[in-house]
């Protein structure tokens, strides 16, 4: 054993690189197969059983049916309880209408996975099938998590930890990986410390007494508070917020069903805010309550406010993420290792980040020669297949790293 532990890291880095060459078709095909069969928040029934089927081919060992879908595979090195290191990605697809015309498109109608999500699992398996190749050259416990529901409130990661599914092996650290349309394939991207936004959902019901609109003096006007509401409560952002806290407050969704001459009794307003910091998140929710409640009560209308928390800030552990980028850096080239911008959009993994140290990393899906960003969350969203290579193996290394510091 001694000979193997000790051996070179970089006969390991060329033994990764090789086996992400031998596993790529595999994994090609484990992308294109759960790309044409995707399965919406928290009904991953299909694409567990498909993964289970390729853990239990490799006999792996796992435990699964967590939150009904999820899977935790392990792989053990030497001497297994000397450091836990958790790998994990998400599994659901969206409910979008795949418009790309590809062998591989999704054969369900109107739900897609579009936020790469396939990719994160293929290449999770690929990743694990490097790693359990190498289990004689590291000595410790790689857990693969497969989580259901990210697109979805409350979370799958929230739903696993609730279900104390990381208490026993509990891991040292987490490791997540997503896709990035606008960073070229073979590329990754890491940002230390806060890095995404929390994201709650915002609900401004208001009532009075609606009526004829050419007689203004007798109707609670709920059109023009709920007017005066969502202009007001931008000072939230403005004035309230520290200027040095990313804040946004946006409404999407305004429902006043009146006509050009009836003021509607019932005024539905719906949004979303987003912040970095968690104690100014819990703030910024009074505030909100207090303006718009304020507000209508002065002209006369009731309200009613209500807010879902979402996502809590995605911070990524300073010195984990350092030392990330600088293991992916002599892994893949300086030039291929990118600084990123924090982001104002959210992701689960943020709840492992308030239990466990961290670090959520981005990986380039772009072709080098276009210059099309095929977007997230959109119907001809998907990637260029060579970036299934970079992620399955940057992430094993990434775990290998690790675990023989
Ligand atoms: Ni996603």
């Amino acid at each position: 054993m001694e000979n193997n532990l000790t051996s070179n890291l970089m006969d390991i880095k060329q033994r990764i690189k090789d086996l992400s060459e031998k596993y790529f078709e595999e994994v090609k095909k484990t992308r294109r197969h759960l790309h044409q069969n995707p399965e919406l928040s928290f009904e991953e029934f299909k694409t567990s059983e498909y993964i289970t089927q390729i853990l239990d081919e490799l006999k792996i060992d796992y435990k699964k049916g967590i939150v009904k879908t999820g899977i935790i595979a392990k792989v053990e090195g030497e001497n297994p309880g000397k450091r836990v290191i958790a790998l994990r990605a998400d599994m659901d697809a969206l409910p979008i209408q795949e418009q790309n015309n590809v062998t591989y498109k999704s054969q369900v109608d109107g739900v897609m996975h579009a936020c790469g999500h396939d990719v994160h699992s293929s290449s999770l398996i690929g990743s694990l099938k490097i790693l359990n190749e190498l289990k004689e050259h590291f000595e410790g416990t790689i857990l693969f998590i497969f989580q259901p529901g990210e697109e979805r409130a409350p979370g799958g990661a929230k739903r696993m930890l609730a279900e104390g599914a990381l208490d026993d092996p509990k891991p040292g650290l987490i490791i997540g990986q997503h896709v990035m349309p606008a960073m070229n394939t073979g590329t990754v991207g890491f940002k230390e410390g806060k890095y995404m936004a929390s994201s709650d959902e915002i609900y401004i019901s208001l009532k009075g007494k609606g009526g004829h609109a050419a007689m203004p003096d007798q109707v609670t006007d709920t059109v023009l508070i709920a007017s005066q509401i969502i202009v007001s409560l931008q000072q939230i952002v403005s004035r309230n917020a520290d200027p040095t806290i990313p804040t946004v407050l946006s409404f999407g969704k305004v429902i006043a069903n009146g006509a050009t001459n009836v003021i509607p009794y019932e005024v539905n307003i719906e949004g979303t805010f987003r912040t970095m910091d968690e104690s100014w998140r819990g703030k910024a929710h009074l505030r909100i309550r207090e303006i718009a409640t304020g507000i209508a009560e002065s002209m006369g209308a009731e309200c009613h406010v209500k807010i879902l928390n979402g996502f809590p800030l995605l911070k990524n552990e300073s010195e984990v993420t350092r030392k990330a980028a600088q293991f992916a850096k002599d892994f893949l080239g300086e030039e291929n290792v990118l600084d990123l911008d924090i982001r104002m959009t959210a992701e689960d993994f943020a709840f492992y980040s308030q239990k466990f140290p961290t670090t959520f990393y981005r990986l380039g899906i772009k072709n080098k020669n276009t210059n099309a960003v095929r977007a997230l969350h959109t119907s001809n969203f998907d990637i260029e297949e060579e970036a299934l290579k970079t992620g399955m193996a940057t992430m094993a290394w990434l775990a290998y790293s690790f675990l023989d510091e």
